[in-house]
Parts: C-alpha cells; structure tokens; sequence
C-alpha cells in the first residue's frame, strides 16, 4: 500500500516555504477554507495559487464537488499537478474526493488545519461526502501524497472544534493505547501537545495500513460512528461531527459494559469528561423509528438487516459485534 508522508512544521512561515519549495514552477491548486485564509493572513502571500472556498458539512455534497471539479478544469490542473486542501475534514473529503476523480486522480497534499483532521481525517486516504440517504456514501480511497501538521493552526481554532478533535484523538486511545485516554483526560485545551498528535497520527496510519480497504481492523476506527453518524444526519448537521461521535462513544460504551463486561470505571470516566467538555449527553432523536432504521440500514457496515458494530471489551480491546439493526436501536433506548 502506498503510504502518506506526514511532516511536522513549528510554524507557517516553514511550511509555507516547504510547500513552495516543492511547487517548483509546477502547476499547482490550493483550495484554503475561507476563515482559515482569515484567521492566517500570512497566507495570502504565498505562490501557492489560492482559492478560497467555504463549505460547510451540509455542504459536503456532489455539487460541491462538482464546483471544485471546474476550478481544476479552469486551472488547467493535469495529473501531474499538485493540488492543496488547507482546512479541516469537510474541506479535504471534499478536495480529496474530486483530486481521486479528477482524470482518474491528480497529486494531493492535505494541510488539516482543525485538531480534528490533524488526528484523523487527513490521514487513511478516505474522501467521502453525503448524500440524502446519508453520510460519505460516496467515496474513494486515494491516499494524500504527504499530509503536512503544522500546529499553529490551533491558536484560532474555537474552542467548540478543540473540543470535538478531542473525541477523535481519545478514540485512538480507546482503540489501542490506554495511556493516551488518561492524558486527553488531563488536557489542557489551550495547549494540545504536538506528541498527542501524533501518537494519534500513528494509530490511525498503523490500522490503515494493516487493512486498506476496510475488510477487518480498519472497521474499529469506527467506533462510535454508526450512531454518531446517525445523530449527525438526525439533527440536520446542527451537532458537530465531534460531538456527535462522543456520544456515539459513550452509547457503545454503556453496550459493551452489558455486552462484553467493559469496566464500569471506564464508561463513567468517559461520561464525566464529557460533562467537562460541556457536551449534551442525553441526546434524543427527533427522528421516527423506521426513519433511522432505514439510515442505518444504508450505513456502510450494514447489509441484510445486520450492522458491523465496534465495542471494547477493555480500553486497548477492540472487538466487532453483528448486530440485528432493530436489536441494535433498542439497545439505544437504555443506551
Ligand atoms: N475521511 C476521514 O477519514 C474522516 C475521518 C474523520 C472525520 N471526517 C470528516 O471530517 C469532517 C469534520 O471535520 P472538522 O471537524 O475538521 O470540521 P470542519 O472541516 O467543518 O471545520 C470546522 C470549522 O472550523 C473552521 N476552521 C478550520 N480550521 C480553522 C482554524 N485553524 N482556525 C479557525 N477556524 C478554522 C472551518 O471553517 C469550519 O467552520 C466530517 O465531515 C467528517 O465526516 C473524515
């Protein structure tokens, strides 16, 4: 499997030069997310050939990509050009989907600029966006050339989207290195440590690369996400990824301590957290039974009537349980 580099930069002004540098009179397109371009004005001084774009989960559509399409049609992007995302995970699914496409994929280098996407969704090479029957179901592995951290980018970063990156980075923990939960306990979210990153970054490529296309292990990066996903798509996107999947974490949580004997001390230390953190934790769907019947049904671990669920027989201990789909909603209902 070919792999992404991931480089590390102290601050924009190296990664600027670096990307630059590797321009080298080629041509290139670099879509940068408009309060992003904001924030980082140094930006605009770069030979980068910016284009600001501005799209927002519900946005995360075919017609945005189209959009993206004709601006590399209009730029004259070929195969061999190198296209940039700077922004967060609905930017560089977005980008990423239409540079896997476009002539049958161009060069991509991923600047995630949330904490979110730094952990996880710049890395793994999955580019997804929505439809109406719901999230990423459409989609393409390509895998980013390099994918460049550049921490800086967290300064301006709300606090709301510290908080949701948060939940990506003590999934990792969750799936595979127990220390890494107890430190994002004991965060500061105004200093998030370069070394969280990328125990985290490591993880994620780690499983990635033992199973591509998602056969076996690459499905526990799902974990907390067949809900989340569901909260997303229930509460019309007005409820953060992050967060959605926090409480899509904390739902399998309270399943494997009935399921698989997960350590009561385990759930209420997430459930506190998450107090901390300010999230709502009793989340209630507005939408009908069969509604999120048939949305789970279209969940891409789901076939006849069976869904590829993610619980933890321990924190490090992953396991992937088939569940009925209407078993698995009731067991929402105590969840
Ligand atoms: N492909 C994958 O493997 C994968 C994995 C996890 C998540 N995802 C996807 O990622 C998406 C969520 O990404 P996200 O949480 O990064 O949200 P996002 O991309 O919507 O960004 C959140 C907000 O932060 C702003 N922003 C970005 N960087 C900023 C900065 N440095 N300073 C100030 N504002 C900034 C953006 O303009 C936006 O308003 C979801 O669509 C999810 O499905 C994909």
């Amino acid at each position: 499997m070919q792999k992404s580099n991931v480089r590390y930069f102290e601050n924009l002004k190296e990664l600027i030069t670096y990307c630059e540098k590797i321009i080298d009179n080629k041509n290139c397109l670099t879509f940068v997310d408009g309060n992003v371009l904001t924030k980082f004005p140094i930006l605009q001084n770069t030979t980068m050939n910016l284009k600001k774009i501005e799209i927002k989960e519900d946005e995360k559509n075919l017609n945005t990509v189209t959009k993206i399409w004709e601006d590399m049609f209009e730029q004259s992007i070929q195969r061999t050009s190198t296209i940039f995302s700077i922004g967060g995970g609905v930017m560089s699914d977005s980008i990423g989907f239409a540079a896997s496409t476009y002539k049958r994929g161009t060069s991509l280098i991923l600047i995630p600029t949330t904490l979110l996407s730094m952990v996880d969704a710049a890395h793994g090479g999955k580019n997804g966006i929505n439809t109406k029957h719901g999230k990423n179901q459409l989609g393409t592995f390509m895998i980013p050339e390099e994918v460049l951290i550049c921490p800086e980018f967290l300064n301006e970063l709300p606090e709301n989207q510290i908080k949701s990156g948060l939940i990506e980075l003590i999934k990792a923990g969750f799936l595979k290195n127990p220390e890494l939960v107890e430190e994002v306990y004991d965060i500061d979210i105004t200093k998030i440590n370069i070394e969280l990153i990328k125990s985290a970054i490591d993880i994620k490529n780690g499983i990635v690369e033992s199973d591509f296309k998602e056969t076996s292990e690459r499905m526990y990066l799902n974990f907390g996400h067949t809900i989340g996903h569901l909260i997303e798509i229930d509460s019309n996107h007005g409820i953060s990824h992050g967060e959605a999947v926090a409480i899509g974490i904390l739902k399998a949580l309270r399943i494997s301590e009935k399921k698989c004997n997960l350590d009561t001390v385990v759930v209420e230390s997430f459930e506190n957290f998450l107090k901390k953190l300010e999230f709502d934790i009793d989340y209630k769907f507005n939408s009908e039974l069969n509604q999120l019947r048939d949305l789970l049904s279209n969940d891409k671990k789901s076939s006849n009537n069976i869904v590829r669920y993610v619980l933890l027989r321990n924190i490090g201990d992953p396991i992937l349980i088939d569940y009925n789909l209407d078993e698995l909603l009731n067991e929402l209902n105590y969840a």
